[in-house]
């Protein structure tokens, strides 16, 4: 599904509610590296979410790694920073690595969806779940991403990663940790989202969870050469 990646940008996007362009009117064929493809990024409107968002906030991190994270979309600071994982799931994130052995300068990381989506509550932006057609539209631009990368091992935090990526009846609950072999990488694996560990209920699941990341992050690194 890889060499067809780039037939697959091609594929439009819903002309409707807001879906008004094709993703492929925004990566051109000259976006053969993450850089370009990133700048590239910046001008997308291919969905609705452009609009109140402040900004694109593309995959960060080493274009040659071995080892690729997604995530859902970014969150308010992302937004405000226009850097993924920096707001407290990030630093929770950071956490994980650091106790998984796992440099952040090696890694490369990027969402799902690279707009972030928000209900206006006040002065609040409360993060809204991405739907399956911002998610199918931002889609091209992840490909993309590790089309270019060609990464080893492939980790999807949470579900809406994971869904996208292996498969619409993908389960966190059933599935984390286990290698998968999907579309986009040979060894494929999902696990928490940082922001689940952050949001559980009681301090002994957030560290039960916050130990199932580390190891499944761990195990992911254990297949790299
Ligand atoms: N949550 C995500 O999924 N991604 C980010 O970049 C930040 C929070």
């Amino acid at each position: 599904i890889l060499a067809e990646a780039p037939a697959r940008v091609e594929q439009m996007v819903r002309l409707t509610e807001g879906f008004q362009h094709s993703t492929s009117n925004f990566i051109p064929a000259s976006a053969d590296s993450i850089d370009a493809l990133r700048a590239a990024a910046m001008s997308c409107q291919a969905c609705p979410l452009h609009e109140p968002a402040s900004q694109t906030v593309f995959g960060i991190g080493n274009p040659n790694a071995k080892m690729v994270l997604v995530g859902e979309q970014p969150g308010d600071q992302e937004d405000i920073q226009g850097l993924p994982f920096v707001g407290p799931a990030g630093q929770l994130l950071d956490r994980a690595l650091e106790a998984a052995g796992l440099n952040r300068n090696k890694l490369y990381m990027t969402n799902t969806v690279k707009h972030f989506k928000f209900q206006q509550r006040g002065k609040m932006r409360l993060h809204a779940k991405p739907g399956a057609r911002e998610i199918t539209a931002c889609k091209p631009w992840l490909e993309q991403e590790l089309l270019l990368i060609k990464p080893t091992a492939l980790i999807c935090l949470g579900a809406t990663a994971a869904q996208a990526i292996i498969g619409r009846d993908f389960s966190i609950t059933r599935q984390r940790g286990q290698f998968i072999e999907s579309p986009l990488c040979a060894q494929t694996i999902a696990t928490y989202h940082p922001s689940a560990i952050l949001r559980a209920t009681n301090q002994e699941r957030s560290q039960e969870m916050f130990d199932h990341l580390v190891s499944d992050l761990r195990k992911a690194s254990s297949v790299l050469v």
